[in-house]
């Protein structure tokens, strides 16, 4: 007797990007504010960072509502109904409950049915991350449209008294629809993680030890002063930015060379919104050609990890820097460390 042969799923043979949308939300935070706080100045925020302002959320902006507001615009863009929606991928470092998922109650809000829903914790690279996962659950068959949101609320995260992170983070969130595509709309995905780099960027301590749980696995706290306090994201600048500028263009080359495109080829390069000086050392690596269209919304937006590439997207669609059906260059890396890097068509 034969064995009897699992029916394997069968999905379209290439996805791509339908509708992008993003949220920001309504205060803006100038540098002039931020030096209420730290011991800096205007022209070295803007020297080394490139920032000159960035939105905070408010109380009613939450991470399930700023998601909300992107993801419909999405979804209005894809031209589709939330109800064909066959999979919510929430990426987000902020969402502080270790669970249910907030990709459960993000897809019952915007009406996606029983849509699978769940969050995935890649930092800056977490946008990147649910592009992968939707392209291979889209070209495998389980799924024909794949809602990927990438949102955070880093004010909360933000010790406003350290120099080296209060004027880099700012929350918003930014949302795409992938679906199925008669020609290939994604690229192979460069990505990965370097874990021997784990404490570059971290959070100050452990919820365990932040709650003072008896027996907390991760504490007692290092330094006794933060023992019991909120935790913060603390960065080691320095290591970051050189990983970033000489690993990094290491990758971005290689997501196109695995895409077979060129650097004068592309429409657009949309990498990370974590620091300008980071994004000019990579165009130089790169050898980009100054014709390609580079974003650089982090000028008013600030370092928004996982939502930044979507946001930086939809502006340059919306202002005419880029159009659709140009292929764009995007390029996510942050805690972990980890990154992820893919060319793709834009919606
Ligand atoms: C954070 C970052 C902007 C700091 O810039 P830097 O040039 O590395 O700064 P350093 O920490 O070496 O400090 C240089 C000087 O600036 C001073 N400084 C540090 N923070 C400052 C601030 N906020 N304002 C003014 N001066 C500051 C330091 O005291 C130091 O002064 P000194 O030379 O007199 O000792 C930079 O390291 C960076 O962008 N790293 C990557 C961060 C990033 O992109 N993270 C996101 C990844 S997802």
């Amino acid at each position: 007797m034969t064995k009897p042969q699992i029916r394997p799923a069968t999905g379209a043979q290439y996805s791509r990007i339908l509708g992008v949308g993003g949220y920001r939300p309504v205060r803006v935070i100038p540098n002039s504010e931020v030096l209420e706080w730290i011991d800096s100045s205007d022209e070295w925020i803007r020297t080394r960072s490139g920032i000159a302002e960035r939105r905070w959320a408010g109380p009613d902006e939450s991470v399930s509502e700023m998601s909300v507001q992107a993801a419909g615009k999405a979804i209005a863009q894809a031209g589709i109904a939330a109800e064909q929606i066959g999979g919510v991928i929430v990426a987000t470092v902020s969402h502080f409950k270790q669970t249910p998922a907030i990709a459960t109650e993000i897809a019952e809000r915007l009406g996606c049915g029983t849509a699978p829903a769940f969050d995935i914790s890649a930092a800056c690279a977490g946008f990147g991350y649910g592009l992968g996962l939707a392209d291979g659950m889209i070209r495998g068959g389980n799924a024909e449209y794949v809602l990927v949101i990438g949102v955070e609320r880093l004010s909360d995260l933000t010790d406003t008294s350290d120099r080296s992170t209060a004027f880099i983070f700012g929350d918003g969130a930014g949302a795409v629809v992938v679906g199925p595509s008669d020609t290939p709309g994604i690229g192979k995905l460069i990505w990965g993680s370097d874990g021997s780099q784990a404490d570059v960027i971290t959070q100050t301590q452990a919820w365990d030890t932040a709650f003072a749980k008896p027996g907390a696995i991760n504490g007692p706290a290092e330094d006794p002063e933060q023992g019991g306090k909120w935790p913060a994201l603390r960065m080691d600048g320095q290591p970051v930015f050189r990983w970033a500028v000489w690993e990094m263009a290491k990758v971005a080359q290689q997501a196109l060379d695995a895409a077979g495109i060129t650097a004068d080829q592309l429409g657009a390069f949309i990498p990370h919104q974590a620091n300008m000086r980071i994004t000019d050392a990579m165009i130089k690596a790169l050898k980009l050609p100054a014709s390609v269209p580079v974003a650089r919304d982090i000028a008013e937006t600030g370092n928004t990890s996982a939502a930044s590439i979507p946001l930086a997207m939809e502006r340059m669609l919306e202002s005419g820097e880029a159009h659709s059906g140009d292929l764009a260059l995007i390029i996510g890396f942050g805690a972990g460390l980890v990154y992820a890097a893919a060319v793709v068509t834009l919606p």
